[in-house]
């Protein structure tokens, strides 16, 4: 992907843009993310190299030494939490992350805290932060508002990165990249994620983490993706467009217990019941989407069970000793994967290969 210039592309221009196209708008000029915004901005090498970086920083932060470096790497950086929606995973992990690499960080989580309640805008909020630190991490209801900014940013004197830690129904990319480096991780020893079967399990019309995901599992050949859901709360016809259009192989099915036994990697989402209008979500049957521990009996020995959490009932608790599970992990990884994408986006990532090469290969 070469390099785009937001500041040399109206905001009416840029809207305009299939989700295809707008990627190379959010890259630095070697080709590093700066902002992170969508799922459709990384290619196949990109997310080589952010798992491989990934691995690397979780090899290194095993010693002393290693933390002692690692936190080495960017104590000049400040980093803005701006979370107007509950998180606890994206939030901490994303903390933990700036902890690792050296960076300070300070948060807003309750709008009602800022001056948004004296009227002020979330675009002058947003701004503000920009004032005061080199990174804003933003998690937000609102679809392409972090898009927004990024543009909006990048016309001022003071352009910093930003990443969507999560925006209204439609993205998650960092769930989506930690997830990658979860199905990259547990398939290491399998030929990798290539060939696999996926099979996305819950309130699917409504999961921003797999809509990013599904996308993302497209750079990898010969994965089939099974989608199972009531058909209120199935796929939309936007993710199958992009499915279609990449000749990915796909079903969509209300038949959980069938497609058990054919899956490697099983992705079970809860109701997103925060989106109901008037309580829909209370009118569906999810109760056959359950993954329970007799179903453990009915998945292959290498499948493995995921879930970007918080969950609910869709896994009951007895299964979270299987080794198959793979929630409590893939919930980790987060934290390696957001340090890998941060000390990607401030151009950290040779040293660290170097400290990798000199100390631990
Ligand atoms: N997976 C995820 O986004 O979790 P949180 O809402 O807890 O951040």
């Amino acid at each position: 992907m070469r390099r785009q210039r937001l500041d040399q592309i109206s905001w009416e221009d840029f809207q305009k843009l299939p989700l295809s196209k707008k990627g190379p708008y959010f890259l630095q000029s070697d080709g590093q993310p700066y902002h992170v915004l969508i799922a459709q901005q990384f290619d196949r090498a990109s997310l080589d190299h952010l798992c491989h970086l990934a691995t690397r920083i979780r090899r290194i932060a095993k010693s002393k030494q290693g933390m002692e470096f690692l936190a080495g790497l960017l104590p000049h950086k400040r980093a803005m939490l701006d979370f107007s929606q509950p998180s606890s995973r994206t939030f901490l992990s994303f903390y933990a992350a700036c902890q690792i690499l050296g960076l300070k960080v300070a948060e807003v989580r309750d709008p009602a805290t800022s001056s948004e309640m004296k009227g002020e805008s979330r675009e002058d909020s947003v701004r503000t932060f920009s004032s005061y630190f080199d990174m804003i991490i933003m998690r937000t209801p609102l679809q392409g508002f972090a898009e927004k900014m990024a543009w909006l940013l990048s016309n001022t004197e003071r352009p910093i990165p930003i990443i969507n830690a999560g925006s209204g129904k439609d993205q998650h990319p960092t769930q989506a990249l930690l997830d990658i480096y979860t199905l990259q991780r547990s398939f290491e020893k399998m030929n990798g994620i290539e060939g696999k079967t996926i099979v996305f399990v819950g309130d699917l019309a409504r999961g921003r983490t797999v809509r990013s995901l599904s996308y993302l599992l497209t750079k990898y050949p010969n994965v089939t993706q099974y989608f199972v859901a009531p058909e209120k709360l199935q796929i939309q016809q936007d993710v199958l467009d992009q499915l279609d259009a990449a000749g990915v192989t796909y079903h969509v099915t209300q038949d959980f217990e069938a497609v058990l036994p054919v899956a490697d990697a099983i992705y079970m989402t809860r109701i997103q019941d925060e989106w109901d209008e008037d309580g829909e979500s209370q009118r569906v049957d999810i109760s056959k989407y359950y993954f329970k521990a007799e179903h453990l009996a009915q998945i292959k020995f290498s499948t493995i069970i995921m879930h970007p959490l918080p969950r609910r009932q869709e896994i009951a608790a007895a299964v979270d000793h299987d080794p198959r599970a793979m929630y409590w992990r893939q919930m980790r990884n987060g934290m390696w994967v957001r340090s890998a994408l941060i000390a990607s986006i401030f151009d950290r990532h040779e040293e660290i290969d170097a400290y990798y090469q000199r100390y631990l290969k």
